[in-house]
């Protein structure tokens, strides 16, 4: 589990034996002399599905932010939310894993991010909201699955506040920027824009009016009171809704898988 003889995580072994499939052996990437492979190509029934659309995306940019932010109350205190990036990293991971360009704006995450895109840290809601308008113009998709602050405080302290003689405090909170709404908003010619939802009761119906308010392509949304959907968990369970009125209900499965069934539908709607 530790050390030089730890297995490495089984989904970059997949990613990894991917991305060799899908340039032939291997071989011109790690300059590998070897014999030439036997013909496998019949033993790849389990992962001919993967395969065939490994380059699927191939052409488009995708920006997507990640995690959670963290909004400053002083120099060592902030509100944040429970978000790991698991998420988000799984779709960068699945856009890359299928051909395309892909830059990850990521706030505060518990989990390492996947190789092969561009990272770009932002930590707090107003930060994220800058970089991605910096990054927005080369984009052609655009995925929101951060959580990101609705709201920060005010006036954050230059130092740590005491608790001194005070039973009880007031935290004036401002509304943050609102990324998704901004990037919707400002949208050029061919950018799709993807949101997330994370709801706790009338979860479709919220979604959808935010899909409206927001003027967006695909809403994701996650019931984050079912076991194994939301925050923090590997699985996730969700409804895609389309523009168009559908409704894909998509069971319990690992956020990698997710991902997957999500790009589906934006690879749908860019050929649509
Ligand atoms: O990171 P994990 O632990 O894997 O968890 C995944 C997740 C639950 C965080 C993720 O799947 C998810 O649902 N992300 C969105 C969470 C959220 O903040 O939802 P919301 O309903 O508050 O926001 C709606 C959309 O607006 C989201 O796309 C959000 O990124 C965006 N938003 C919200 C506020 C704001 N100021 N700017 C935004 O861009």
């Amino acid at each position: 589990t530790v050390g030089t003889g730890k297995l490495e995580d089984v989904e970059n072994i997949v990613e990894q034996a991917l991305s060799l499939l899908k340039t032939g052996d291997g071989r011109q990437e790690t300059g590998d002399k070897r014999q030439e492979p036997e013909d496998i190509s019949g033993s790849l029934a389990p992962v001919s599905s993967l395969l065939s659309h490994v380059s699927d995306l191939a052409g488009e940019n995708f920006l997507i932010t990640v995690g959670g932010t963290r909004e400053a109350i002083d120099p060592v205190r902030f509100i944040s939310n429970h978000s790991s990036g698991k998420m988000g990293f799984a779709v960068a991971q699945a856009a890359a894993a299928r051909g395309a360009t892909v830059t990850v704006v990521a706030g505060v995450t518990t989990v390492p991010p996947p190789d092969g895109v561009h990272l770009i840290h932002a930590v707090s809601a107003d930060e994220m909201h800058a970089v991605v308008i910096n990054e927005l113009k080369a984009a052609t998709v655009f995925v929101g699955a951060a959580a990101v602050a609705d709201y920060a405080p005010a006036n954050p302290a230059d130092s740590k506040i005491k608790k001194d003689g005070r039973d009880l405090m007031t935290l004036e909170l401002r509304k943050t920027l609102d990324i998704l709404n901004d990037v919707s908003l400002h949208r050029h010619e061919g950018l799709l824009v993807v949101g997330f939802a994370a709801e706790t009761n009338d979860v479709v119906g919220y979604a959808r009016s935010k899909m409206e308010k927001k003027g967006l392509d695909l809403v994701v949304a996650n019931d984050i009171t079912k076991a194994g959907a939301g925050f923090n968990t590997d699985t996730n369970i969700a409804t895609i809704l389309t523009r168009s009125g559908d409704e894909i209900e998509l069971p319990l499965m690992s956020k990698r898988e997710m991902a997957d069934r999500i790009l589906d539908e934006v690879l749908r709607l860019r050929q649509s």
